[in-house]
């Protein structure tokens, strides 16, 4: 792991104690590294409502997004726990968006100190959906719009 990517990881375990997770108890911090070299932090954020929570993962790539950035290099991942967690599949699928290349290093709450694992995206979600623009659309056919 270089430094810039261990920087990555102590800002994604930072981003963790911001964590707002009554519910679970559970914090999760993420940290996306962008194109340009600035670094979007995210964590969780459930709700009481419980099924409209978002994972830290998901939470760096909106900021990011809201940002004007879109082309990213790495993501930082850091849960509660000594073991690292990896992200969940809704997760996954959000982040193979920008790219199978994308570096995901997932830590525990020690950071650098413990365990940290390496993948690409596209290893973590093999498979995965990626487009429907061959889709004939409804109408196209033979026009009664049913598929
Ligand atoms: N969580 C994340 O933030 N990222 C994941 O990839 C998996 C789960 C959060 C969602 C919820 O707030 C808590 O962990 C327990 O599921």
């Amino acid at each position: 792991m270089n430094d810039r990517h261990m920087k990555l990881v102590e800002a994604a375990c930072a981003a963790r104690l911001n964590s707002h997770s009554p519910y679970s108890g559970f914090r999760v911090g993420a940290a996306l590294l962008g194109r340009s070299g600035t670094v979007y932090p995210g964590t969780n954020v459930e709700n009481a409502s419980l099924g409209l929570s978002i994972c830290a993962e998901r939470s760096a790539v909106c900021r990011a997004v809201a940002d004007g950035e879109s082309v990213f290099e790495a993501i930082a991942i850091c849960a509660d726990g000594a073991e690292p967690t990896p992200p969940c599949g809704a997760c996954r699928q959000f982040l193979l968006e920008f790219g199978r290349d994308l570096k995901v290093l997932i830590a525990g709450e020690k950071a650098t100190a413990g365990p940290v694992l390496e993948y690409s995206i596209g290893e973590l979600i093999p498979h995965a959906f990626e487009t429907y623009v061959d889709h004939e659309a409804p109408g196209a056919g033979d026009g009664d719009g049913k598929s």
